[in-house]
């Protein structure tokens, strides 16, 4: 299932908590932190706090590797929804994600086809300013 882009959550105004750093392989870690604190903050149940350090692992890992070089911007972003949370990760590149069919013998490319399992919605779109977001929407509950 691959959602529209127009379908991409609205955040609430005020309440968008963003993590900024420079694409590193340690920036895989950041994002994974900053979510996790964030999710322990709202008060979710720990199942679902996994899930989102899952997802955002792979959508983290997939600005590094396939969306930045060394250096460039990867933005975090997560918020609160009526249908539950969103995790959003912005990289520079325009270059979009494509799902790669599941194989029995493929080493990689599974990363968004695991997400894909894992979530109600989920989707990407260029971004006016440059670059795009791929972004999940969470089950408001495990
Ligand atoms: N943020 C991104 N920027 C550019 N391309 C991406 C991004 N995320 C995913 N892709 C593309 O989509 C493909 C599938 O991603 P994924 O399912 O995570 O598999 P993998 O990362 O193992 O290749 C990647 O190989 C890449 O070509
Ligand atoms: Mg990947």
């Amino acid at each position: 299932m691959i959602t529209k882009a127009e379908l991409r959550p609205t955040p609430p105004p005020n309440g968008v908590a963003v993590l900024e750093v420079k694409s590193e392989p340690e920036s895989i870690k950041a994002a994974r932190d900053f979510v996790a604190d964030w999710f322990a903050e709202n008060a979710y149940d720990s199942d679902l706090a996994y899930l989102a350090r899952t997802v955002v692992t792979e959508l983290a890992t997939n600005a590094h590797r396939h969306g930045s070089d060394n250096g460039d911007p990867i933005t975090t972003r997560v918020f609160n929804t009526d249908a539950g949370p969103v995790i959003e990760v912005l990289d520079a590149s325009t270059k979009l994600p494509t799902v790669k069919p599941l194989t029995l013998d493929g080493l990689t490319g599974r990363g968004l086809a695991m997400v894909d399992l894992m979530v109600p919605a989920w989707g990407f779109t260029r971004l006016p300013e440059g670059g795009k977001v791929v972004w999940a929407l969470l089950h408001a509950h495990a």
